[in-house]
């Protein structure tokens, strides 16, 4: 389906070379650049935060696809804006106004993203959809690359039912791959992260293998 968007998460790249695994995804046929940022705290890893993201910026061509797993949001929403974020996703469980960070996101001129983690159910998103340009239903835990995949589609259905005619994107994150991409996109979701699925088997020096893995889903 070419309407569906593939967005690389750069959490399985090389993290000594991040400016080149960018450039070699994207020429390999990445739609957009997935930037998982972790705090050690709302998720039990830790990534990088505003001036890494900053410094990935100039080597984005396509869209700079920023997840959130940190909490509280708020206040680091503008230095993402500075960063060049052009997608901005928060976790409804982060905090208690979510409102608050989807309104703010887009004031500071980025489009709002809404995760769910896959204990929390459809209902979650309903209320803030005319406040969000994505929803990304988490099909792990989110915290590491190469878990084992978990079925949201019926999560999907639901959410995409919601949104009807809207032009708000779904975002699936967590074990997608060849086997799983058919079944979420079939479901409705028209965006896919994957990490360990791209950078298997690649390198910045072999990189039609992620020509090939990007192919593959
Ligand atoms: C999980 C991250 C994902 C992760 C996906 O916490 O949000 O973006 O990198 O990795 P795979 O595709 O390996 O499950
Ligand atoms: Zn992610």
């Amino acid at each position: 389906d070419r309407s569906i968007k593939i967005a690389p998460s750069i959490l399985s790249a090389d993290f000594a070379n991040f400016g080149q695994e960018i450039r070699a995804i994207e020429a390999q046929g990445a739609d957009w650049v997935h930037v998982d940022v972790m705090d050690g705290h709302f998720v039990p890893n830790l990534t990088f935060g505003p001036p890494a993201v900053k410094a990935f910026r100039p080597h984005v061509k396509t869209v700079m696809d920023v997840h959130l797993m940190i909490a509280p949001v708020d206040p680091y929403i503008e230095a993402y804006a500075e960063a060049g974020a052009d997608f901005l996703t928060a976790h409804v469980e982060a905090g208690p106004h979510i409102h608050r960070t989807l309104q703010a996101t887009r004031a500071a001129g980025m489009k709002a993203g809404v995760a769910l983690n896959p204990g929390t159910p459809a209902e979650a998103a309903l209320p803030l959809l005319d406040l969000a340009d994505m929803v990304l239903v988490m099909t792990v835990n989110p915290g590491f690359g190469g878990q084992k995949f978990l079925d949201m589609t019926a999560k999907i259905r639901t959410i995409r039912a919601a949104i009807g005619d809207r032009p708000i994107h779904i975002q699936v994150d967590g074990g997608i791959d060849p086997v799983t991409a058919p079944l979420v996109a079939e479901a409705g979701a028209d965006s896919l992260v994957a990490g360990s699925a791209v950078f298997r088997g690649g390198s910045v020096d072999t990189p039609g293998v992620y020509g090939e893995n990007i192919a593959a889903i």
